[in-house]
């Protein structure tokens, strides 16, 4: 029977982890006690960096259970009638470190994965169907105006709205994030959204564009400024504790996946660009179809192992899944895998956490902490006459879309309703309730309070009134009468109370 020994890195027993060797009780410590130095330096390189936006999360594993039939829409095979496969689930904080409390104001992120037989799908959305811009050029620009000072190191009102006041696009997410669903009660109970539009192929090689809907089957819930402050200062972890009790305790949450889906001609002509990831389609133009459940029942055993490394990203796509025109989405494709090979390594994709439940057949060699590795006798480069693997040619077609002109730098500006306020608009007039309109009307006038210079101040003032001249007036005015309204824990970190 093996000891339960101690040992190095190499496998070899340790005679001691309280005691550094030295020379006599009292004296110097010496170079050569090898399994000091590897304690210290493995311990020094514990961090890997944290992501860039959405450092704060947590996440969990389940399955994805098909319960509609989308089969003649597309052949993504874990969406066939009868199909279930693995799934993993990350939910986070955008605009956070690592150890910020869940419960600032924030747009949430709901990133999930399929691992399908024919690979690893993402959706990587958040809980809100839109974005704040719509070409990833800005988008460094964006995240810089929604963290820290250079000098201070602190969050700033200033900036936050400069820059939002400045990029009228933003006002339909702006108006998200200051309402209710800005302050989530837990992950389980917010809904999910890919925002983004994708191109959906059937198995006839017809086309479709798809968005993706999770709707929470524990029902929506939000928490108001007042209880999002509490919750900051009293359990900063409240959104992890919550997700990882509920699934301890056998309450395994789920999520009723469904998809808006539009036939591939009526991009061309609809009333506004289905590919601007601000604006959202109208479910009375492309209702929800239901596709399945999704269900969390596993918690990680490791968070930085399973959690921390997982690298979910829009570039992961499968057979029946492609990637649309949307400018943000095509720069995304480049930015995911880019900032995992920094944050986590060249070859992450061999983690299990990553691992594909499909076959891995390329000629990618080498690299740092390469695990897998073919036989001596495999090819390393193709085309070769040894019998290596080949691509597919009959794929070529598949996610593909027209697309022709100069080259130009510019919005689309060709449908008739593809102005920044229309949608902003309708949702705070048409979608909130009196009373949530009456808590999104106190936030905005906190977050006023927030805004130091006079310029940036009337521009926010002039924003709201070009989403609802009612709610620009109404602000002005009660922000003249001195009415400082409410404010969570993000709005105090920012400096605006
Ligand atoms: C994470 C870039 C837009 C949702 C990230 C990460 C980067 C990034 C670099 C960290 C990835 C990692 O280290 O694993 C970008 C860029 C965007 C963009 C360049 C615009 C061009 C969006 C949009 C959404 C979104 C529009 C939602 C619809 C997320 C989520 C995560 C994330 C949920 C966290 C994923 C996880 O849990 O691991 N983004 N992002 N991002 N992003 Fe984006």
């Amino acid at each position: 029977m093996t000891e339960n020994f101690t040992t190095t890195q190499t496998g070899a027993p340790v005679a001691s982890d309280e005691h550094s060797l030295t020379v006599g009780a009292s004296g110097a410590t010496v170079l050569h006690d090898a399994y000091l130095l590897e304690k210290l330096a493995q311990f020094n390189r514990e961090r890997v960096p944290e992501r860039i936006v959405h450092a704060k999360g947590g996440g969990a594993f389940g399955t994805f259970e098909v319960t509609g039939d989308v089969s003649r829409y597309t052949r993504v095979a874990a969406f066939q009638p009868g199909a279930k496969v693995a799934t993993a689930a990350r939910f986070s904080s955008v605009a956070g470190e690592m150890g910020s409390p869940d419960t600032w104001r924030d747009v949430r992120g709901f990133a999930t994965r399929f691992y399908t037989p024919e690979g690893n799908l993402d959706i990587v959305g958040n809980n809100t169907p839109v974005f704040f811009i719509r070409d990833g050029i800005k988008f460094p620009d964006f995240i810089h105006s929604q963290k820290r000072l250079p000098g201070s190191g602190l969050r700033d009102a200033d900036m936050q709205w400069d820059f939002w006041t400045l990029s009228p696009e933003s006002a339909h997410q702006v108006t998200y994030l200051m309402g209710d669903r800005g302050l989530p009660r837990s992950w389980r109970e917010m809904h999910g959204f890919s925002s983004h539009t994708y191109l959906w192929t059937n198995a006839d090689a017809e086309r479709f564009w798809v968005q993706y809907h999770f709707r929470t089957d524990q029902g929506e819930h939000n928490i108001s400024n007042e209880e999002a402050e509490a919750l900051a200062g009293a359990d900063a972890d409240h959104y992890r504790r919550d997700l990882y009790e509920a699934i301890a305790q056998g309450d395994f949450p789920s999520w009723t996946l469904h998809v808006q889906i539009m036939p591939y001609e009526d991009a061309k002509t609809y009333r506004f660009n289905p590919f601007d990831l601000t604006k959202v389609w109208s479910q009375k133009d492309y209702p929800l179809v239901e596709v399945g459940r999704f269900t969390l029942d596993r918690n990680p055993e490791n968070h930085f192992a399973e959690i921390e490394q997982i690298a979910l990203s829009p570039a992961n796509v499968v057979p029946g899944h492609a990637i649309s025109p949307d400018k943000m989405l095509t720069a995304r494709v480049f930015s995911y895998p880019d900032a995992q090979r920094y944050r986590v390594g060249t070859n992450y994709n061999e983690l299990p956490t990553n691992r594909p439940h499909a076959p891995v057949n390329n000629y990618s060699q080498d690299g740092q902490l390469r695990h897998g590795f073919k036989s001596p006798e495999a090819p390393v480069y193709a085309p070769n006459s040894f019998g290596g693997p080949t691509a597919d040619p009959a794929r070529a077609a598949e996610g593909s879309w027209e697309s022709d002109g100069a080259l130009v730098r510019a919005a689309t500006t060709l449908h008739p309703e593809d102005g920044d306020f229309g949608q902003a608009g309708t949702l705070y007039r048409d979608v909130f309730t009196p009373d949530a309109k009456e808590r999104f009307h106190e936030t905005l006038l906190g977050q006023a309070g927030g805004i130091t210079r006079e310029d940036i101040r009337e521009r926010f003032f002039q924003y709201w009134t070009n989403v609802d001249a009612n709610l620009g007036a109404l602000l002005r005015e009660r922000f003249a009468a001195g009415d400082a309204g409410s404010t969570d824990g993000a709005a105090e970190m920012a400096g605006l109370v």
